[in-house]
């Protein structure tokens, strides 16, 4: 997979406000929607979905990667996050040491009052927590 341009970062931002208009997000209002990239150039969208027991309520970027890894995709090259009527959404700490966990490398794509912004997830989050002896990303099952 080459380098992220900025066409492809607009089609997948433009895929993640899609899956966002299916967020089911009663509760806080706050609508999002996730687009993941994987090495073979497939993807997979997700969106939130919220429960009356709020702490059950999963965010849009996790459910995308959960998704993916049931279709047999583990190994994401970027993601964009499209949040409330396209505000600027960064991942929060949750999916950024869920998304870690398959490759801390990959690109997170963010828009920003119409700016494309890249940033990666180890740089979001760095010195994740990984087990003994296993650096975060290489751990085969
Ligand atoms: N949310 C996401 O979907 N992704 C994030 O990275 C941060 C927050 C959702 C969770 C909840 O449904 C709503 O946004 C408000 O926190």
């Amino acid at each position: 997979m080459s380098e992220i341009d900025t066409t492809l970062a607009r089609k997948l931002l433009s895929m993640a406000a899609e899956a966002r208009t299916m967020a089911y997000a009663p509760y806080s209002g706050f609508h999002v929607g996730a687009a993941l990239l994987f090495e073979n150039g497939e993807t997979v969208c997700g969106c939130n979905v919220e429960n009356a027991s709020y702490g059950l309520s999963m965010c849009a970027e996790r459910g995308a990667m959960i998704a993916a890894v049931a279709k047999g995709l583990k190994d994401p090259v970027a993601v964009a996050i499209s949040g409330e009527g396209g505000s600027f959404c960064p991942p929060c700490g949750a999916c950024r040491q869920f998304l870690a966990e398959f490759n801390p490398d990959m690109s997170v794509i963010l828009e920003d009052d119409g700016e494309i912004k890249f940033y990666t997830i180890k740089e979001l989050l760095p010195v994740s927590f990984s087990l003994e002896g296993v650096a975060c990303g290489e751990k085969k099952e």
